[in-house]
C-alpha cells in the first residue's frame, strides 16, 4: 500500500471471547508510519474487536488473540497488557466518548498528560490541545458531564493528544454528531496526522466521510476482511456505492444515529 514502513501490522490474528466464540476470523492489515487507514463494515462486523486487539482492551472482556500476530514498530504486542501497550503510545479512543464526568475538562485533559511520560511538559502539551481544540480552552473549567456530546468528544481526543500518542485508535467519533461538528471534528483528526504525523485507525460509519479523509481502507464483514484498496478506488466500487455510500445518503438525510440503528435491525432481520 505505501513504500513506508507499516508503523503496525496484524498478520491473520483470530480472536475469540471467552474461549469459544469465535469473532474475527483471520484478519491482517497495516497502517503505514505517519497515514490514516480506515477500518469499515456493517454492525457486528469485528471492527471494534479489532480496535481492542491492539491495544490490549479485549482482556477487559475476556476476549483473545487465539492465532496471528499483532506487530507495532517490529515489536509483537499481542501478549501485551493494555497498560503496557498504551505505555507503548498505543492509544483507543472507544465508542461513546468516555469522559470523567466529575472533573472539568481540563483535569480530563491533565489526567492524559500524566499516562505517560513525555520531554514535553503538561502545560505545553495542554496549549497544543486547546490550540487544535479552541473551543475546549473556552470550556476547560466546564464539568465534562455537562459538555456537550461534541465537546466530550473533543476531551476524549484532546485526553488521548496530551500523552504523546505513537498511534491512535478512534472508534466511531462521529457517533451521534451534528453534521457541523462531525465536520469540525474531522478536520482536526487530520490535521493531527498531517501537523502532529500521529498515524491513526479509523473505525468509521459514515463511510463517505471515511474515504474522504482515509486515503486507504479496509472493508470487514463477519469478522473477515473482505476488500480493501485505496479510497479513490473503493469509492468507484459498486457494492461499496450500493450498500455503505447508499446508506450515507440516506443517512444524511436522517442521521447518522438512525443509520445505524437501521444497519442493526437489518442484521436482525437477515
Ligand atoms: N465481550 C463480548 N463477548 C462476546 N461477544 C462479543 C463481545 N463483544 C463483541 N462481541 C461480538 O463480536 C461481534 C463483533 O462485535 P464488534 O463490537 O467488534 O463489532 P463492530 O463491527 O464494532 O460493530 P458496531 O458497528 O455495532 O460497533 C459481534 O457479533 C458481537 O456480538
Ligand atoms: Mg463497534
Amino acid at each position: 500500500m505505501s513504500a513506508q514502513k507499516p508503523i503496525l501490522q496484524l498478520h491473520n490474528i483470530e480472536v475469540k471471547y471467552h474461549e469459544v466464540i469465535l469473532v474475527l476470523k483471520g484478519v491482517s492489515l497495516e497502517v503505514p508510519e505517519g497515514g490514516i487507514v480506515a477500518l469499515l463494515g456493517a454492525n457486528g462486523a469485528g471492527k471494534s474487536t479489532t480496535l481492542k486487539a491492539i491495544s490490549g482492551l479485549l482482556k477487559h472482556e475476556e476476549g483473545r488473540v487465539t492465532d496471528g500476530a499483532i506487530e507495532f514498530r517490529g515489536e509483537q504486542i499481542h501478549r501485551k497488557d493494555p497498560e503496557e501497550i498504551a505505555k507503548m503510545g498505543i492509544y483507543q479512543i472507544i465508542e461513546g466518548r468516555r469522559v470523567f464526568e466529575h472533573l472539568t475538562i481540563e483535569e480530563n485533559l491533565r489526567v492524559g498528560g500524566h499516562l505517560r511520560g513525555n520531554s514535553q511538559s503538561l502545560k505545553e502539551r495542554l496549549e497544543m490541545v486547546y490550540s487544535y481544540f479552541p473551543r475546549l480552552k473556552e470550556k476547560r473549567n466546564l464539568v465534562a458531564g455537562f459538555a456537550s456530546g461534541g465537546e466530550q468528544q473533543m476531551t476524549v481526543i484532546g485526553r488521548a493528544l496530551m500523552a504523546s500518542p505513537k498511534l491512535m485508535l478512534l472508534d466511531e467519533p462521529s457517533m451521534g454528531l451534528a453534521p457541523l461538528l462531525i465536520k469540525e471534528i474531522f478536520e482536526i483528526i487530520q490535521r493531527l496526522n498531517q501537523e502532529e504525523r500521529i498515524p491513526i485507525l479509523l473505525v468509521e460509519q459514515n463511510v463517505k466521510l471515511a474515504l474522504t479523509v482515509a486515503p486507504y481502507a479496509y472493508v470487514m464483514e463477519n469478522g473477515r476482511i473482505v476488500m480493501d484498496g485505496p479510497s479513490e478506488v473503493l469509492k468507484q466500487n459498486p457494492d461499496i456505492r450500493d450498500f455503505y455510500l447508499g446508506l450515507t445518503d440516506l443517512g444524511e438525510r436522517k442521521s447518522f444515529r438512525s443509520v445505524k440503528h437501521y444497519k442493526r435491525r437489518k442484521r436482525w432481520l437477515t
